[in-house]
């Protein structure tokens, strides 16, 4: 068992299932509708507790009902809320979401009003008690100054990365940790799309960070990933009989990584274990797949 902070999102999930995913300005009848947690940095905790991790939330939450459903939401899985910062104004972020029933592919639109957890917020936590960190790549400003601080004053602290999104900066966040995560959307935009793209980005991220683990989900086909002695590997994906629901299979698949990582796997069996549970993930609905409580 380790103790984990995560800094990043926790939001409602307003997720209307659909028999196929609608043409624009086309009028449909969703045929289920469900209202739960949602949030990269959050889901990823779910998951990592149900691992048998204690785990902790630093992030936003906003005075209201949707805020305090999150808080609850988490409270069920023993995770800590106690680093957040409480807004007395505004909304929790909230992400509207058709999930296709044919192929369970989820669609998000995401809005927010909320500031974003600050330095100032992150400095006021002892991380003497925590094995690992990990980050979601946002904020670059705010987070580049969180992630400074770790090295200097906690340097064996282990730090892991997500950087889901193309924000502006967001390299200059890469220096400061071990684990870097990327998802597919990012590579292959930084890679204009091209056939092997998975390879040619962590080769050439290789060359310029060669110590650390270098990780990419890859969707339906598994993951790809480059360790410290430039060893390339790839981990097939495991799909469940029938997908239904890949809503929030990157974050399982950061919170598989994570929990091999921490029992001193190689980064190839890492890759192994982050597919077979996103995997079984993606045939289930909701988060609740490893030890339903
Ligand atoms: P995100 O949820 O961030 O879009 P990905 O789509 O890259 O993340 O998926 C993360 C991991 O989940 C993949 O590496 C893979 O192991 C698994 N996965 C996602 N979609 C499928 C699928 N359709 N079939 C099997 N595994 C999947
Ligand atoms: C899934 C997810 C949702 C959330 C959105 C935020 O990965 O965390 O739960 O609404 O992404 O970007």
């Amino acid at each position: 068992m380790a103790c984990i902070l995560s800094v990043g999102i926790g939001t409602l999930d307003i997720i209307n299932s659909v028999d196929g995913y609608p043409a624009e300005d086309a009028e449909v009848r969703a045929t289920s509708q469900r209202i739960c947690r949602g949030g990269n940095a959050t889901n990823t905790l779910v998951v990592l507790s149900q691992m048998g991790h204690r785990c902790d939330w630093a992030g936003v939450l906003s005075n209201e009902p949707d805020g305090f459903r999150i808080v609850d939401d988490l409270k069920q899985y023993q995770i800590d809320t106690s680093h957040c910062r409480i807004e007395k104004k505004g909304k929790v972020p909230t992400s509207y979401i058709a999930q296709n029933l044919d192929n369970g592919s989820r669609t998000i639109i995401h809005y927010r009003d909320l500031p974003e957890f600050s330095f100032d917020d992150f400095a006021r936590i002892d991380l003497s008690r925590y094995d690992w960190l990990h980050f979601e790549g946002r904020n670059v400003d705010e987070t580049r100054k969180m992630l400074a601080h770790v090295v200097e004053n906690y340097p064996t602290l282990p730090c892991s990365l997500e950087i889901e999104k193309d924000r502006p900066n967001i390299e200059v966040l890469y220096k400061y940790v071990d684990t870097l995560l990327f998802s597919k959307n990012y590579v292959l935009k930084q890679e204009d799309g091209c056939d092997n793209a998975a390879q040619q980005f962590l080769k050439r991220m290789h060359q310029q960070f060669p110590e650390k683990r270098i990780i990419c989900a890859w969707g339906d086909s598994g993951a790809f990933g480059i360790d410290p002695n430039g060893k390339l590997s790839h981990s097939s994906p495991c799909p469940p009989a029938k997908v239904v629901d890949t809503l929030g299979a990157g974050d399982t698949f950061n919170a598989a990584i994570i929990d091999s990582l921490i029992k001193g796997l190689a980064l190839d069996e890492a890759l192994n274990s982050g597919c077979l549970i996103a995997g079984q993930k993606c045939g289930h609905v909701g988060l609740d797949f490893i030890n339903p409580l």
